[in-house]
This record gives C-alpha cells, structure tokens and sequence, in this order.
C-alpha cells in the first residue's frame, strides 16, 4: 500500500488553480490508493414498475426523448445502467396493477408483450446500452397463497409451516414449485423479447401486508422458493440467470433474514442478496451484510417522512433532498459495502399516485412543463454517470491540512475498468471547503486529464472546471457549501 500526497508537484492547467488557500477556510487533502480496493460496484438503476411505465411512453414525443436522455444517456444523462422489473401478480390491469400472465389456476401462461409497459421500457434502455435486467415479483399470483389473492399479505401455499392445514384456500396443495415455474417462464418471455434478464427475485418487502401486491416470507420459507426456482430455471436452459433476495424494507430486517436463509443452507443457491432502505440508511450500527454475495439496494425514494418530491437540492437535510440522497448513496457505498443502488420509481405522472409523488425522481405532466426533475435524479445521475458498472471502490484517506477550521467532507473513490479515478465528494458544510485530491503513483510525466462537476442549490450537475495536468497529479478545487463534487481523473 502506497498514500501518495503530492501538494508540491502540481502543474495546472486552465480552471484548477493553485492559489494558497485563503484563511479561515478549511482545507482537506484526499490521497488515493489505487492497491487497496473493495466491492465491485455494479451500477445504478430505477424501477418503472405499477404501470408507472406509461409516463414515460405516453409523453410528446420530443419530451419523452429528453426523458430517456436523462435516464440513460452516458454524455448528458444519468446513464443508468440497471432496470428493475415488476413481475405481475395481478388478476387484472386497472389502477395501478401489475396483470399476471396466468391469472387463474386453470390458464395457460400469456404472455401479453407489454408487462404494463415495461418492455417498451427495457427495450428503450437495452437501445441506451443499459445491460443488466432485475425480474422482481412482489408477490405469487391470488390461487397459490393462503389467503386467496395477490394482495393483503398472505403466505406461499406450501412453504415451511404455511397452507398445508385447513382454514386456507391452498387446499393440502403446495405451490412452491408451481411459482418457481412461473417465475422462469416470465424471464424466459423477457429474454425471447429481447431483454436478457440478469438476476431474478420472488419477493418484495415480505415483512409488509398491503392493499397492493404483498406476499409474507421468513428466511426459511423464502429458502423453499429459492430452491425451487433453481430447479425452474435450470428445467428452462435459464442457469445463467441468478437467483437474488428478499428486498425486505430495511437493512436490519435483510440481516436477520438472510442469517435465516444460511441456516436453511440456501445461500449457495444466491447470486444477489437485495435490500431496501426505507428503515434507516445502510447500513445503521449493524455494519455490512455478512455475506460474500454482492449486496444491492433496490428501493428507495423518500416517502416516509411524506414532504412529496422537491426539486431543492438542499434546505435542512430532509430525506427528501439530493444533498440528503447523496449522503445515503455514499454511506451505502462506504459503510454498507454496497454494489448497486436501484432508486424506487425513476419517472412517474404527477397526480397519478399523488401531487409531487415523493415515490419518483421524476415526474410528468400532461402539459407544459411536462416534465420535473427531483433533486434526488441529480445525486444519482452525478454518481452513475461516472462510477461505470464493473468499477471498484478504492481506498481514499482524509487529511485536515490545519486551517483550523474542521471540514465536512464525506469521500469515496473509485477505480473504473478503463483506469479512470473518480472520486465523489460531498460538502456537508454550510462553509466553502478546499479539497485536493491525487490519484496515486503515476509514471512521471504522464498527462492526465481532470474534471469537475458541480451540484448544489445554484447548479445542476455542470462542469466546474477541466485541465490537462501532469506529474503526480494534484487537481484543487474550492467546493461550495452543500455540495456534491465529482473529480474524474484520467490519466
Ligand atoms: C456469517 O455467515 C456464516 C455463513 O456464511 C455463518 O457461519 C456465520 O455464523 C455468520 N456470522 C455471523 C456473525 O452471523
Ligand atoms: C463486500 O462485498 C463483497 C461482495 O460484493 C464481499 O466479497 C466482501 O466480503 C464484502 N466485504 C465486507 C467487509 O463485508
Ligand atoms: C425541513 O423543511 C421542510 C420544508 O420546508 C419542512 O417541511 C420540514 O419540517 C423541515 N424539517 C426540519 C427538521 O426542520
Ligand atoms: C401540470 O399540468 C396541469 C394542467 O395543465 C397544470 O395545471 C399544472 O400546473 C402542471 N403541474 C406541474 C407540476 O407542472
């Protein structure tokens, strides 16, 4: 291991300036170690799931363009990189529904070619060059639970302990491997579409009884499932496709399922273990997951605290906040050891759940200015657009340089496939704070390129500075108040 701290070998070009940095002003230094690296991050992502699709698909075209843009385009976009999938249960489409494509015992499985618009989705982000697919189910369809339907919580007929005994419609019939079955044959739909499915889950947030798609599952019913569905999907050709869960609504609640799941002696049969975050951000006093498998954070928008989306970057730190998002973004890298974070709805319609609907980082309208932008789009696009799928987080430690005034700053840096240093760093301070940062040994000489880009309440995600510098790199920058500064390094 090797801490670089190069103040002295600094030659800057237009935009970096090397000026001493003015009193009073605190001043930290960030050196990167490029040889000590953690998880591999896998990308950034968004769900259009409950027909929330039909906002983007029903918008003018030239409007539904910039959307897209926004979304996943990698030059002026997020360029997100993952789309999750709600895989229906419903018997039908009104409301919000997910229809199933079996919705009664009897039928065949029929296949509609729209999921509730989601295909057009997938198939706009595999034109965007999105790759990875997440299939999520919140729940089995009405006849294989105990209580009859899709929603109101219910239980697996047939899982540990559930549905074999009187008093429930599963009738002595277990349906564990008639669900697997259907699981993979709703994959199977999506790959002949076009759309190759990555990893597929047979839960949402099962600790939770809803008037909307709700199924109940501990760690041991949930390994039943799993089991199963590594028997469908290899009955299928479908091995490659990995078996994630459970999507619990909290990350206390992930830990206490997932000890369950080793228990039963089902997590070899994991490619994924999925969290939500609505409980608290990752990963609160209880540390990383205990878990080799890449951890992901499927859901989150701010909806707990009810304050409707916003498109203030910051005012006190409400979670409903870009600033407050960016924060949790990097405490799910940093602490959680996270490897993907998936928000909740990417774009909605506003009004169609509710006004300034806090479940969506978007929203559209069905006439001028058709289109919003929340402040939480802004702290996931700046993160993904930069820190690329297949990236490593590396090492980055923090130096105070002795101003005498204690900075606010939280790092995280990241090493991507194509030697490119990105280094994220958030101003949680109400003052300006100078931050150096050096992307470790580099052979004397060597150019390297540098860029800033900026999000706080006066700008969105611009480009503060760029240069061409050489020599043990050391990029200065003052950063704003309450911001979110992005350093890319490519040298
Ligand atoms: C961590 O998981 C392993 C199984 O992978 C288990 O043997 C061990 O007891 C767990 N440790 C804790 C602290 O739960
Ligand atoms: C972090 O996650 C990776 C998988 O993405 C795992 O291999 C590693 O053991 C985890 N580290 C900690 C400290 O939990
Ligand atoms: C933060 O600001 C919002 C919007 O004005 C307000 O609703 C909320 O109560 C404030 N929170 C605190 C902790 O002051
Ligand atoms: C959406 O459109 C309606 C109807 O034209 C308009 O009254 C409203 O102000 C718009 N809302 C937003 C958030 O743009």
């Amino acid at each position: 291991m090797q801490l670089l701290h190069l103040i002295i070998s600094i030659t800057f070009a237009a935009g970096f300036s090397a000026a001493a940095v003015a009193p009073g002003v605190p001043h930290v230094s960030l050196s990167i170690d490029r040889s000590t690296s953690y998880q591999t991050i896998d990308g950034f992502g968004f769900c259009e799931a409950f027909q929330r699709a039909h906002a983007i698909s029903n918008l003018p075209l030239p409007y539904q363009k910039d959307v897209l843009d926004l979304l996943f385009g990698k030059v002026h976009g997020a360029g997100f990189s993952i789309l999750r999938l709600g895989l229906g249960s419903s018997p039908d489409s009104r409301l919000d529904h997910m229809n199933s494509p079996q919705p009664d015992s009897e039928g065949a499985f029929s296949w509609d070619h729209r999921d509730s618009g989601q295909v057009w989705v997938a198939q706009q982000a595999k034109r965007y060059g999105v790759e990875m697919f997440y299939a999520d189910a919140w729940s089995a369809p009405g006849y294989m639970k105990t209580n009859g339907r899709d929603d109101q919580g219910g239980w697996l007929c047939g899982v540990s302990g559930e549905g074999m005994a009187d008093g429930t419609s599963c009738h002595g019939v277990s349906w564990v491997q008639a669900y697997a079955e259907y699981l993979a044959r709703y994959v199977q739909a999506y790959i002949q579409e076009g759309i190759p499915i990555s990893f597929v889950g047979h839960l949402n947030e099962p600790n939770l009884i809803k008037p909307y798609a709700t199924m109940q599952s501990n760690g041991y019913q949930a390994a039943d499932s799993i089991f199963a569905m590594a028997v469908a999907l290899g009955g299928l050709g479908l091995n490659s496709v990995g078996i994630s869960c459970c999507e619990g609504q909290g990350w206390s609640y992930a830990k206490n399922i997932l000890a369950e799941i080793q228990n039963a002696g089902a997590e070899g049969a994991l490619s994924l273990i999925t969290t939500h975050t609505y409980k608290g951000t990752p990963p609160g006093p209880d540390g990383p997951l205990n878990t080799t498998l890449p951890v992901w954070v499927t859901e989150i928008s701010p909806i707990m605290q009810r304050l409707g989306m916003t498109e203030t970057w910051y005012r006190n730190l409400s979670e409903n906040e870009g600033l407050t998002h960016a924060i949790n973004l990097h405490e799910a890298f940093v602490t959680g050891n996270v490897s993907a974070y998936i928000y909740w709805i990417g774009v909605g319609q506003n009004n169609m759940w509710a006004p300034n609907d806090a479940n969506t980082a978007m929203s559209t309208n069905i006439s001028a200015p058709y289109y919003t932008i929340g402040s939480t789009y802004w702290a996931s696009a700046q993160f993904s657009r930069f820190v690329r799928p297949g990236a490593k987080r590396i090492r980055v430690v923090q130096s105070d340089m002795g101003t005498g005034v204690t900075a606010n700053i939280l790092a995280s840096a990241y090493l991507n496939k194509d030697g490119s240093v990105v280094v994220q760093v958030i101003n949680n301070d109400d003052l300006d704070t100078w931050v150096d940062t050096s992307p470790g040994p580099l052979p004397s000489q060597q150019r390297c390129k540098a860029e800033t880009w900026l999000t706080d309440n006066a700008n969105k995600f611009v480009l503060y500075d760029e240069g061409t510098t050489r020599n043990g790199l050391v990029v200065g920058r003052l950063l704003p108040r309450r911001s979110l500064t992005t350093f890319v390094l490519k040298c």
